[in-house]
Protein backbone atom coordinates (compact mmCIF):
# COMPACT_ATOMS: atom_id res chain seq x y z
CA UNK A 1 0.00 0.00 0.00
CA UNK A 2 1.17 3.00 -0.92
CA UNK A 3 1.10 6.29 1.68
CA UNK A 4 0.96 9.93 0.46
CA UNK A 5 1.78 12.50 2.80
CA UNK A 6 1.39 16.35 2.61
CA UNK A 7 1.66 19.52 4.97
CA UNK A 8 1.55 23.53 4.40
CA UNK A 9 0.12 23.31 1.01
CA UNK A 10 -0.73 27.30 1.85
CA UNK A 11 -3.77 28.16 -0.50
CA UNK A 12 -0.66 27.20 -3.75
CA UNK A 13 -2.86 25.87 -6.06
CA UNK A 14 -0.33 26.31 -8.79
CA UNK A 15 2.12 23.70 -6.17
CA UNK A 16 -0.28 21.33 -5.40
CA UNK A 17 -2.57 20.93 -9.00
CA UNK A 18 0.88 19.66 -10.55
CA UNK A 19 1.48 16.87 -7.71
CA UNK A 20 1.36 13.57 -10.44
CA UNK A 21 1.35 10.84 -7.76
CA UNK A 22 -1.23 7.97 -7.61
CA UNK A 23 -1.48 6.58 -3.73
CA UNK A 24 -3.98 4.25 -1.58
CA UNK A 25 -4.11 6.63 0.97
CA UNK A 26 -2.93 10.45 1.83
CA UNK A 27 -2.85 12.23 4.71
CA UNK A 28 -2.61 16.34 4.73
CA UNK A 29 -1.36 17.60 8.19
CA UNK A 30 -2.47 21.03 8.25
CA UNK A 31 -2.03 24.35 6.68
CA UNK A 32 -4.15 24.37 3.97
CA UNK A 33 -4.79 27.73 3.45
CA UNK A 34 -2.95 31.52 3.72
CA UNK A 35 0.10 32.84 2.10
CA UNK A 36 -1.64 31.80 -0.78
CA UNK A 37 -3.81 33.19 -3.50
CA UNK A 38 -6.51 29.56 -4.07
CA UNK A 39 -7.25 28.60 -0.77
CA UNK A 40 -10.99 27.31 -2.28
CA UNK A 41 -9.15 25.18 -5.02
CA UNK A 42 -6.86 23.88 -1.79
CA UNK A 43 -9.57 22.75 0.26
CA UNK A 44 -11.42 21.27 -2.61
CA UNK A 45 -8.63 18.95 -3.26
CA UNK A 46 -8.08 17.61 0.28
CA UNK A 47 -11.41 17.34 0.83
CA UNK A 48 -12.04 15.37 -2.43
CA UNK A 49 -8.30 13.14 -2.28
CA UNK A 50 -6.74 12.89 1.56
CA UNK A 51 -7.77 10.14 3.88
CA UNK A 52 -7.12 12.24 6.75
CA UNK A 53 -5.96 15.46 7.95
CA UNK A 54 -5.30 17.57 10.84
CA UNK A 55 -5.88 21.17 11.15
CA UNK A 56 -3.10 23.79 11.18
CA UNK A 57 -2.86 27.47 12.66
CA UNK A 58 -3.52 29.22 9.62
CA UNK A 59 -6.56 26.63 8.96
CA UNK A 60 -7.74 27.75 12.34
CA UNK A 61 -7.25 31.03 12.32
CA UNK A 62 -9.23 31.35 9.05
CA UNK A 63 -12.15 29.41 10.18
CA UNK A 64 -12.01 31.41 13.08
CA UNK A 65 -11.69 34.86 11.47
CA UNK A 66 -8.75 35.65 13.50
CA UNK A 67 -7.79 38.88 12.49
CA UNK A 68 -4.49 38.70 11.02
CA UNK A 69 -1.84 40.78 12.71
CA UNK A 70 -0.13 42.73 10.05
CA UNK A 71 3.65 43.93 10.44
CA UNK A 72 6.48 42.60 8.80
CA UNK A 73 7.86 38.86 7.73
CA UNK A 74 4.93 36.34 7.71
CA UNK A 75 2.76 38.42 9.81
CA UNK A 76 2.17 40.97 7.03
CA UNK A 77 1.81 38.02 4.69
CA UNK A 78 -1.06 36.59 6.57
CA UNK A 79 -2.48 40.19 6.90
CA UNK A 80 -2.49 40.14 2.86
CA UNK A 81 -4.21 37.06 2.08
CA UNK A 82 -6.40 35.88 4.89
CA UNK A 83 -8.91 39.07 4.39
CA UNK A 84 -9.18 37.79 0.46
CA UNK A 85 -9.96 34.26 1.66
CA UNK A 86 -12.71 35.20 3.62
CA UNK A 87 -14.35 36.71 0.61
CA UNK A 88 -13.65 33.74 -1.86
CA UNK A 89 -14.37 30.80 0.84
CA UNK A 90 -18.06 30.04 1.65
CA UNK A 91 -19.64 28.45 4.64
CA UNK A 92 -18.95 25.33 3.93
CA UNK A 93 -15.22 25.30 3.42
CA UNK A 94 -15.02 27.58 6.74
CA UNK A 95 -16.96 24.94 8.12
CA UNK A 96 -14.75 22.01 7.04
CA UNK A 97 -11.97 23.96 7.94
CA UNK A 98 -13.32 24.40 11.39
CA UNK A 99 -14.08 21.06 11.97
CA UNK A 100 -10.44 19.82 11.05
CA UNK A 101 -9.35 17.80 13.94
CA UNK A 102 -6.52 18.88 15.88
CA UNK A 103 -4.66 15.67 16.15
CA UNK A 104 -5.65 11.96 15.49
CA UNK A 105 -4.76 8.35 15.31
CA UNK A 106 -5.21 6.86 11.57
CA UNK A 107 -4.59 2.91 11.48
CA UNK A 108 -3.50 2.11 7.82
CA UNK A 109 -1.61 -0.87 6.72
CA UNK A 110 -1.28 -2.87 9.40
CA UNK A 111 0.50 0.31 11.51
CA UNK A 112 -0.75 3.25 13.76
CA UNK A 113 -0.43 6.51 12.85
CA UNK A 114 -0.20 10.07 14.53
CA UNK A 115 -0.75 13.05 12.59
CA UNK A 116 -0.52 16.57 14.44
CA UNK A 117 0.64 19.75 12.48
CA UNK A 118 2.90 21.17 15.39
CA UNK A 119 3.59 18.97 18.06
CA UNK A 120 1.05 17.45 21.26
CA UNK A 121 1.94 19.65 23.67
CA UNK A 122 0.45 22.54 21.22
CA UNK A 123 -0.86 20.77 18.41
CA UNK A 124 -1.11 24.20 15.96
CA UNK A 125 1.66 26.23 17.05
CA UNK A 126 4.78 24.74 18.89
CA UNK A 127 7.75 25.21 16.70
CA UNK A 128 10.26 22.39 16.54
CA UNK A 129 12.62 20.72 14.10
CA UNK A 130 14.29 17.32 14.45
CA UNK A 131 15.50 17.48 17.84
CA UNK A 132 15.46 13.88 19.31
CA UNK A 133 15.75 14.52 22.57
CA UNK A 134 12.74 17.32 22.46
CA UNK A 135 10.77 14.70 20.05
CA UNK A 136 11.25 11.62 22.68
CA UNK A 137 9.76 14.02 25.69
CA UNK A 138 6.81 15.64 23.36
CA UNK A 139 5.92 11.53 22.01
CA UNK A 140 6.14 9.80 25.70
CA UNK A 141 2.23 9.08 25.72
CA UNK A 142 1.77 8.71 21.77
CA UNK A 143 0.78 5.44 20.75
CA UNK A 144 1.96 5.47 17.24
CA UNK A 145 4.76 3.55 14.78
CA UNK A 146 4.20 6.92 12.78
CA UNK A 147 4.05 10.47 13.61
CA UNK A 148 3.39 13.12 10.99
CA UNK A 149 4.27 16.58 11.59
CA UNK A 150 4.14 20.00 9.38
CA UNK A 151 4.39 23.06 10.17
CA UNK A 152 8.11 24.31 10.09
CA UNK A 153 8.08 23.82 6.22
CA UNK A 154 11.21 21.64 6.73
CA UNK A 155 11.39 18.15 5.81
CA UNK A 156 13.16 15.97 8.16
CA UNK A 157 12.80 12.07 9.20
CA UNK A 158 13.74 11.04 13.12
CA UNK A 159 13.87 7.36 13.85
CA UNK A 160 13.54 7.25 17.63
CA UNK A 161 13.23 3.13 17.40
CA UNK A 162 9.87 2.58 17.77
CA UNK A 163 8.77 5.72 16.37
CA UNK A 164 9.23 7.30 12.95
CA UNK A 165 8.71 10.87 13.37
CA UNK A 166 8.13 12.11 9.85
CA UNK A 167 7.43 16.42 8.48
CA UNK A 168 7.30 15.95 4.66
CA UNK A 169 8.19 19.37 4.24
CA UNK A 170 5.42 22.02 2.24
CA UNK A 171 3.60 21.70 -1.06
CA UNK A 172 2.89 25.43 -1.39
CA UNK A 173 6.09 27.43 0.04
CA UNK A 174 9.05 25.11 0.93
CA UNK A 175 11.94 26.69 2.76
CA UNK A 176 14.73 24.63 3.39
CA UNK A 177 16.43 26.24 0.58
CA UNK A 178 15.04 24.34 -2.27
CA UNK A 179 11.78 26.16 -4.25
CA UNK A 180 10.26 22.63 -5.10
CA UNK A 181 7.42 21.50 -3.65
CA UNK A 182 8.23 18.86 -1.53
CA UNK A 183 6.18 15.63 0.27
CA UNK A 184 6.52 11.55 1.30
CA UNK A 185 5.74 8.52 -0.01
CA UNK A 186 5.75 5.99 2.46
CA UNK A 187 5.67 2.25 0.57
CA UNK A 188 6.63 -1.23 1.96
CA UNK A 189 8.05 0.49 4.67
CA UNK A 190 10.27 2.64 2.72
CA UNK A 191 10.05 6.52 4.13
CA UNK A 192 10.99 8.52 0.76
CA UNK A 193 11.01 11.78 0.50
CA UNK A 194 10.29 13.79 -3.15
CA UNK A 195 10.23 17.33 -4.79
CA UNK A 196 8.41 18.47 -7.56
CA UNK A 197 9.04 21.74 -10.11
CA UNK A 198 5.64 23.30 -10.76
CA UNK A 199 5.12 26.96 -11.93
CA UNK A 200 6.12 29.24 -9.73
CA UNK A 201 5.60 32.23 -12.05
CA UNK A 202 2.07 31.54 -11.98
CA UNK A 203 1.54 31.29 -8.18
CA UNK A 204 3.49 34.40 -7.59
CA UNK A 205 1.13 35.79 -10.66
CA UNK A 206 -1.80 34.55 -8.45
CA UNK A 207 -0.90 36.89 -5.73
CA UNK A 208 -0.16 39.64 -8.02
CA UNK A 209 -4.20 39.19 -9.08
CA UNK A 210 -5.71 38.85 -6.08
CA UNK A 211 -4.28 42.53 -4.77
CA UNK A 212 -1.05 41.24 -2.75
CA UNK A 213 1.88 44.16 -3.44
CA UNK A 214 4.20 45.52 -1.51
CA UNK A 215 6.35 44.08 1.45
CA UNK A 216 4.31 41.44 1.64
CA UNK A 217 4.22 40.58 -2.22
CA UNK A 218 8.06 41.14 -2.44
CA UNK A 219 8.29 37.95 0.39
CA UNK A 220 6.24 35.07 -1.24
CA UNK A 221 8.00 35.71 -4.49
CA UNK A 222 11.42 35.67 -2.52
CA UNK A 223 10.36 32.39 -0.58
CA UNK A 224 8.42 30.70 -3.85
CA UNK A 225 11.47 31.44 -5.75
CA UNK A 226 14.67 30.33 -3.34
CA UNK A 227 12.46 27.94 -1.27
CA UNK A 228 12.85 30.55 1.63
CA UNK A 229 16.60 31.78 1.40
CA UNK A 230 16.17 34.52 2.34
CA UNK A 231 14.17 33.88 5.06
CA UNK A 232 16.75 33.13 7.89
CA UNK A 233 15.00 33.21 11.42
CA UNK A 234 11.73 30.85 10.87
CA UNK A 235 11.68 30.19 15.03
CA UNK A 236 9.73 33.85 15.92
CA UNK A 237 7.25 33.44 12.96
CA UNK A 238 4.15 32.10 12.32
CA UNK A 239 4.08 28.56 10.41
FE1 LIG B 1 2.55 26.45 7.52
Amino acid sequence: MKLLVLADIHANWSALSALDESFDACFMVGDIVDYGADPAECIDWVRENATAWVRGNHDHAVAQRVAPLGGSGLRGLAAATRPQHWEVLDTKRLSFLAKMPVQQHVQFDGYTHFLVHATPRDPLDEYLGPDERQWRKRLADIEADYVYVGHTHMPFHLDLGDKQVINPGSIGQPRDGDPRASYVVIEDGRVEFRRFEYDVDAAVQRLRDVGVDGPPFELAEQILRTGGQAFPTPTNEPG
